[in-house]
């Protein structure tokens, strides 16, 4: 039989003693005031925890609070954020960060329906800041806490379809203990990170498992049914690294869309029948009016973001003769002739760095 709300109290009493005990020691949890908790749940959104652990400790010695955070630049923050991808993340925070000092006394809000109204700040996020920061009683969802919830309840159905997710709030708010949700929703998020984990459930060592049904009815493999898997679109781009009067040449990406704001080498998307060569001198051309042929290979780089697997081919190139020098911007918002070692101060695509730590190294590869 599915858990019966007389049970609740043994279930928090057994979650919280295993959590007090095994905790991840993490530095968002030392203190976590409402900015702590709404850095690191938007960093954690999208990214593992052990990637987040140093962008985050940079991050809170650089910008302790909503004051210093809100005078910082775009290129500042990016460059903080370089590298955890989904950079519209960042660009939401100063956006946020921005709207507190201006309007909150640059704190955040102790209301989740005020906090919904952040750029960036959607019911997750919300209801983490609530809970972890304020000790409010509101449902924190992640994919962990849906898994724990699935498996404990046994619930059918994909945890997308609104009618599972409007049931898996139900209970998340019912099974949250007076005065202690911080914690509690804490450690439901811990359990599903680590003992009930997606493809290796380690039941023998969940605090839990007298209370969980699919485990009873021997299923807990087939909860939460799974979702439809996600495509990704190969992509074969071509990048130009063009060094001229000791600078090379980078671009920086217009505001909105995919990497807003970040600093990339010049290049763009080989089109079916071209040559990576031809498709990098098309782009040159088309995007920044400079004539320029392919000189060698440096590297086929290979990335994978959430729905493209990229492939990277780096070139050297050169200026035709008698073109023009300085490029006339037809997709970027801005160019500069950069020093080699001054690549670093800026914010690139993990992919497009992969290539600077190749040319730092001196690496090139040897065949086309
Ligand atoms: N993933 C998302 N939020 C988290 C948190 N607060 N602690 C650990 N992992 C998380």
């Amino acid at each position: 039989m599915t858990m019966k709300e007389p049970e609740f109290e043994t279930f928090q009493a057994s979650l919280l003693r295993w959590f007090n005990a095994s905790a991840r020691d993490l530095p968002w949890r030392r203190n976590p005031s409402p900015y702590a908790v709404w850095i690191s749940e938007i960093m954690l959104q999208q990214t593992q925890v052990k990637t987040v652990l140093p962008y985050f400790l940079r991050w809170m010695k650089r910008f302790p609070d909503v004051e210093v955070l809100s005078r910082a630049t775009s290129e500042e923050i990016l460059k903080h954020w370089e590298g955890m991808g989904y950079y519209s993340r960042a660009e939401s925070i100063r956006r946020t960060a921005l709207e507190l000092a201006a309007n909150h006394c640059g704190a955040l809000p102790r209301s989740y329906a005020e906090l919904l109204k952040l750029p960036g700040i959607g019911p997750y996020t919300a209801g983490a800041i609530m809970s972890f920061a304020f000790n409010e009683p509101c449902p924190v969802l992640d994919v962990n806490v849906e898994r724990v919830l699935v498996r404990v309840f046994n619930i059918e159905g994909r945890v997308k379809e609104a009618s599972v997710h409007k049931l898996l709030v139900e209970k998340a708010l019912r099974l949250i203990p007076e005065g202690n949700s911080g914690r509690f929703n804490q450690a439901m998020m811990e359990l599903g990170a680590t003992v009930c984990s997606a493809q290796k459930p380690q039941c023998p060592e969940c605090p839990v498992r007298r209370h969980c049904e699919s485990l009873r009815l021997g299923v807990v493999d087939r909860r939460p049914e799974p979702g439809k898997p996600k495509r990704t679109t190969p992509l074969q781009v071509a990048i130009g690294v063009l060094a001229h009067d000791g600078g090379i040449l980078i671009q920086k990406r217009p505001p909105t869309g995919l990497m807003a704001g970040l600093w990339e080498f010049p290049g763009g998307k080989v089109e079916p029948g071209e040559t990576p060569e031809d498709a990098l001198e098309r782009e040159f051309l088309e995007e920044l009016e400079l004539g320029v042929h392919a000189a060698g290979k440096i590297a086929t780089i290979r990335h994978s973001y959430t729905s493209f697997k990229v492939t990277l081919h780096a070139f050297d190139c050169r200026l035709r003769d008698g073109g023009r020098r300085d490029p006339v911007l037809h997709s970027a918002v801005e160019a500069r002739w950069v020093e080699p070692g001054a690549l670093d101060e800026y914010a690139f695509p993990s992919a497009n760095r992969k290539l600077i730590n190749l040319l730092k190294k001196g690496d090139r590869q040897t065949k086309p």
